[in-house]
């Protein structure tokens, strides 16, 4: 895993010169294959619940389609902090990674979610050149949650596709 600071110095070199040379177009050939990201499906945001235990954490869980598999993330934070910052968490399947980014979580219903998937793609060389990390991220607002005050929880939409949008890919 790349904390974000290290991904972010690598990428900013990447990412400000222009596209065609500093990424080799195929890196992008999974975009097309899963039209522009993954998918995030089943996210769930629950405040802690019982009365008198406020200082427990928020905790949050969710299903990331790698269009290769189906990957569940959780996660947890103090209500008031720190949140899930910087180092990318590992998911259940550690090819896959989550956090938010910097200085986007106003509440259990508004962030910025963010991933970092690594996978090999052969048509790009033999291992152990075949490696690619991909960036991706979506933006977790009232238009594909649904939160509920009573329940003190967050919901993504009812049958609804959140799609994380790749940002920069590495290989
Ligand atoms: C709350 O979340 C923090 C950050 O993830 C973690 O270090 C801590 O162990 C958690 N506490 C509980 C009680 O789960
Ligand atoms: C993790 O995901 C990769 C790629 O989707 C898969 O090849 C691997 O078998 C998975 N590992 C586990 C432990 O599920
Ligand atoms: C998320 O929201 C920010 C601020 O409104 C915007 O700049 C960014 O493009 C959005 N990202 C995605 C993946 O929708
Ligand atoms: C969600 O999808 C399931 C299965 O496709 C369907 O049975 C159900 O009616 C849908 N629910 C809503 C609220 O659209």
């Amino acid at each position: 895993m790349f904390t974000l600071r290290q991904s972010l110095a690598a990428l900013a070199a990447v990412v400000a010169a222009p596209l065609a040379s500093a990424i080799p177009i195929t890196t992008f050939s999974r975009i097309g294959v899963s039209s522009n990201g993954m998918d995030i499906l089943d996210l769930q945001v629950h405040a802690a619940m019982s009365p008198g235990h406020l200082t427990d954490n928020t905790t949050m869980s969710f299903v990331v389609d790698t269009h290769s598999s189906k990957i569940t993330c959780e996660g947890s934070w103090a209500p008031e902090g720190p949140f899930p910052e910087g180092e990318y968490m590992p998911c259940k399947n550690s090819t896959l990674g989550w956090n938010f980014k910097e200085d986007t979580y106003k509440s259990m219903g508004q962030f910025t979610l963010q991933l970092e998937y690594t996978y090999t793609d052969d048509s790009i060389g033999q291992a152990p050149y075949n490696v690619v990390t991909e960036f991706s991220h979506a933006n977790i607002t009232d238009t594909n949650t649904d939160c509920s005050e009573k329940s003190m929880s967050c919901q993504q939409c009812t049958n609804s596709t959140i799609t994380a949008i790749v940002w920069a890919s590495i290989a």
